[in-house]
């Protein structure tokens, strides 16, 4: 972000205290705040009493082999039971845990009951399949409830899950299942997109050409297309899980206890593997859904409207409200289809009284106009939640007035996948919100500002965000690779989590994050490395030497923009190249990381000791006036780019 920008920011001065009502009752006080700061360890212990432990743990933290973290160590816990079976004897079993919206407009409401049945012939099916307990299992799935029975038939038989987003191509799915060893692919036919089916299984076969190590795959019938099945290791979920006992009897597993897996993308090319477990990973979450929606499990409609395959999925789709026993709202499709106003007909329809939604998502409602939701009655929403990269101001107050009608406090919550939960977010019933800021660490969560030498900085400057004290759903270390995991996290500023993001105390101290130190970018709320984009660039036989850019995109935060040398036998690429080189990244990675731009340039620019200066290009990429060029190799290199592409445009 430009400075002119961030102090046009940090200038913002609207304000929005908690409504009287909702702060009367609120689950978070200022005495949370205060309980957490006098006694850290006493606090996570009082929120280990939300889980149901087979043997409770005398534990909290334990620090000493830092920085690989153990919570609650000596308990043991099933995160299956935890989210399903303790509920029904609870007296649950006819609560809804999840009302399903199937983009065609198919509905299904699932109870708690129904669904610790179905989770428990899914988990017989996998046992059956010789899926043991710390084998991995992926799940590559639109958004349709069989996803959520999958992960959790994983926990139940303390199998992690590797969940793959359905919009990654075949060969990215096939790269995260060869990382992580998978033994059995869960998918379907395929699913709804648009107003129409698209298939997801041939990708998995393609996938799998390169993937030894599977055994089967289960394919849930979701569209009903045409679907090639391999004899002997492909199986249809209705008739496999289908023929399966609904009684399972699980079994209690330590508390570190690995629950998942789940790839993001780091600075270099190849994903990370995110490691969670389960005692901490359940507390966190299902505490921090509690403590930042203000949730009340018994009359709260929380819809999370983000794909199981990102973060947001797992915990605030998954985890966190299925153990605290509250109902949600699933929606497989597209906002658009069949109208601008699907979501908000979502919302009338099934009374949904907290969203939490991505600032991209909220970007592009404000782009289509405010008639599509004033045609519904929102009146049922009382929290707003946004995730995934900065809100800013604009979109913050759009969303507040004409989603939650000046009613509902919006939380910013900035976490992330290392995270896996939230971490700075205001408070709905005790912080004055401002726009555009996260605010505060919450209760139990200790953050800080520090400049280059790890200096805590004074109210008013910026630095980097840092997190002073481990969390219970903290990943514990990156899949096969701790050393990675040490030095990506933990070495930066000794004795503190290094996040990645830059960020700013104003004068109150609040806190405003202020995106990427790195080189990830991030895209409609996705990370995307740009050193992954450029890999798939130069996988293509006619590139010699690609650069890629987060430019700042109205809508969609950051837009890829990439810059691309081709080699010298691939002549000027011919008519179509930047189409070609564009469909090659799809099929590599995935849609999502299709670059908005591809800029066909005879040289980069580099530094003397060789390396892009992306500065440079995002200057261009940007329309900006060229910054300091003096530490370039050849300082013309830029003015060629420059001429060059102003005369081919
Ligand atoms: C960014 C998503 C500003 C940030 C849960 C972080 C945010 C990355 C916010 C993690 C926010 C997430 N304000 N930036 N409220 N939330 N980010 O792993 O750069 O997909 O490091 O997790 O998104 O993205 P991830």
């Amino acid at each position: 972000m430009s400075d002119e920008a961030l102090s046009n920011l940090l200038r913002e001065d609207r304000r929005f205290p908690p409504p009287a009502e909702l702060a009367a009752h609120a689950n978070v006080t200022t005495a949370t705040y205060e309980q957490a700061d006098a006694d850290f360890e006493g606090f996570w212990a009082a929120q280990a009493e939300r889980i149901s432990w087979g043997k409770a743990p005398t534990q909290v933290l334990d620090w000493s082999n830092a920085p690989f973290a153990k919570w609650y160590a000596d308990g043991t816990l099933n995160a299956a039971y935890n989210c399903l079976d303790r509920h029904v004897e609870n007296g649950l079993g006819d609560k809804v845990a999840y009302h399903f919206e199937g983009e065609p407009g198919d509905t299904r409401s699932i109870t708690y009951a129904e669904l610790t049945a179905e989770v428990c012939q899914a988990a017989n099916a996998l046992t059956e399949l010789g899926v043991k307990a710390g084998d991995r299992v992926a799940i590559y799935m639109p958004m349709i409830p069989e996803a959520i029975m999958a992960m959790l038939a994983c926990a139940r038989i303390g199998a992690p899950h590797v969940v793959v987003f359905g919009g990654f191509s075949a060969e990215a799915l096939a790269t995260r299942i060869q990382d992580c060893g998978v033994e059995i692919v869960v998918t379907t036919d395929g699913g709804f997109r648009r107003g129409s089916p698209s298939p997801l299984k041939p990708a998995v076969d393609e996938a799998l050409l390169e993937c030894p190590t599977v055994r089967n795959v289960l394919v849930v019938q979701r569209t009903k297309q045409d679907t090639p099945m391999t004899e002997g290791r492909d199986l249809w979920w209705h008739e496999f899980v289908g023929k399966q006992s609904t009684q399972h009897a699980y079994e209690n597993f330590p508390a570190e206890h690995p629950l998942y897996v789940m790839y993001t993308s780091g600075s270099t090319g190849k994903p990370k593997g995110i490691l969670h477990t389960t005692g901490g990973y359940l507390v966190g979450t299902s505490y921090t859904q509690w403590a930042t929606f203000d949730l009340k499990p018994d009359t709260d409609i929380f819809w999370t409207a983000a794909d199981i395959g990102w973060v947001t999925g797992h915990s605030y789709l998954v985890y966190g409200p299925l153990a605290n026993g509250s109902t949600s709202l699933m929606y497989e499709g597209t906002p658009d289809t069949p109208h601008r106003g699907r979501w908000w007909e979502l919302i009338e329809k099934y009374k949904v009284s907290i969203l939490y939604c991505a600032p991209t998502a909220i970007r592009t409602f404000m782009k289509w106009g405010a008639e599509h939701p004033e045609k519904f009655d929102l009146s049922s929403l009382r929290v707003l939640g946004s995730v995934g990269e900065p809100i800013n101001p604009e979109a913050y107050v759009w969303y507040r007035h004409f989603i939650g009608g000046d009613r509902t406090p919006v939380v910013d919550t900035w976490w992330q996948t290392e995270t896996g939960m939230h971490m700075i977010s205001p408070m709905p019933g005790v912080t004055e919100g401002k726009p555009g800021a996260a605010m505060r660490a919450i209760p139990g969560v200790v953050v800080d500002v520090v400049n280059d030498e790890g200096v805590p900085v004074a109210d008013g400057e910026g630095g980097y965000l840092v997190v002073r004290k481990p969390w219970p759903a903290m990943l514990r270390t990156l899949w096969g690779d701790d050393k990675r995991y040490a030095e990506t996290y933990w070495s930066r500023f000794p004795g503190a989590y290094f996040a990645g993001d830059g960020a700013k105390k104003d004068s109150d101290g609040d806190i405003w994050l202020l995106g990427r130190v790195d080189d990830v970018m991030n895209v409609s709320g996705h990370r995307l490395s740009t050193t992954e984009i450029e890999s798939a660039l130069v996988s293509h036989p006619k590139v010699a030497e690609a650069a890629v850019v987060g430019a700042t995109d109205e809508t969609t935060g950051q837009a890829i923009v990439a810059f691309v040398i081709l080699r010298g036998d691939a002549g000027d690429g011919g008519p179509d190249v930047v189409t070609e080189l564009r469909n090659h990244v799809s099929k590599e990675i995935g849609p999502i990381a299709k670059p908005r731009q591809i800029m066909v340039v005879e040289e980069l620019p580099k530094t003397r000791s060789g390396k892009i200066m992306r500065r440079l290009l995002r200057d261009i990429a940007e329309n900006r006036e060229l910054g300091d060029v003096t530490t370039l190799t050849d300082s013309s290199v830029m003015h060629l780019i420059k001429e060059n592409l102003s005369s081919s445009s």
